[in-house]
């Protein structure tokens, strides 16, 4: 079983973003990976944020691919528009989903990945067997809906087993945090497992957006390179 290297993932929110000027603040982050969209509908989640309108018109002027993340209830009947509006993924939480595999499924048809997010009270176990139909896993490290909040270190042995079981399973699922994560709290989330980080305070809240997201890039590789996690990870030579 061959396994590659963790890639180190930087996607700001465009939460934390002016939203008056959205094409400007895509521009600030040309350098991410991708650019992490909340969508929220204040039922999920008590917060309002944009449609898919929106999404659509961003997909059209952003410098980066779309990480799309659907805070909405109904998700099973909305997610679908959003891979087709040709996003990079599309993530739906699962506790709104009534037939998460179906939908997974769904999106990937679409040429979409798909990808399954976990509120922080919501256990990792029921649902390893759905890895292989998905290209994703967020593991919220706040409760949704707003942005700003502090990293719940609560979540972190979630993300080790989470880590373990794509690496036993041998399926090539990235593993997303998204909430509280800073220069602080990469490191502990990036040696956990995971390797794609959502900041949206981290990033929009500094004077320079991309000098924020070389700043995390490199301490989160710098946490793959040090942690043993992984089996290609070894510790750098002294
Ligand atoms: C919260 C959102 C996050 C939020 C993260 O529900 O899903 O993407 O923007 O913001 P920070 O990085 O400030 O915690
Ligand atoms: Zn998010």
């Amino acid at each position: 079983m061959s396994i590659s290297p963790l890639k180190c993932c930087i996607n700001p929110s465009i939460l934390s973003a002016d939203f008056v000027n959205l094409e400007t603040e895509l521009a600030r982050i040309a350098d991410a990976d991708a650019v992490h969209v909340d969508v929220m509908d204040n039922r999920f989640v008590p917060n309002l944020t944009i449609g898919l309108p929106v999404v659509e018109r961003m997909q059209k002027v952003s410098p980066v691919p779309l990480d799309v993340h659907l805070m909405i209830a109904d998700v099973d009947l909305w997610a679908p528009s959003y891979a087709d509006a040709r996003v990079d993924s599309v993530t739906f939480h699962v506790e709104a989903s009534d037939a998460p595999i179906k939908l997974a499924r769904e999106l990937r048809a679409r040429g979409t990945k798909a990808g399954m997010a976990l509120r922080p009270a919501t256990p990792v176990e029921p649902y390893l067997d759905m890895l292989p139909e998905l290209d994703m896993l967020l593991i919220m490290t706040v409760e949704p809906g707003f942005g700003g909040q502090s990293f719940l270190d609560i979540v972190l042995p979630k993300i080790r087993r989470a880590r373990a079981a794509v690496e036993g399973s041998g399926v090539d699922v990235a593993i997303q945090v998204d909430g509280g994560i800073t220069e602080e709290t990469i490191t502990r989330a990036a040696e956990a497992g995971a390797n794609v980080f959502v900041a949206g305070s981290a990033v929009y809240g500094r004077p320079s957006p991309a000098d924020a997201i070389e700043s995390l890039r490199a301490k989160g590789q710098l946490a793959f390179a040090t942690t043993t996690l992984h089996p290609n990870n070894t510790p750098p030579q002294a």
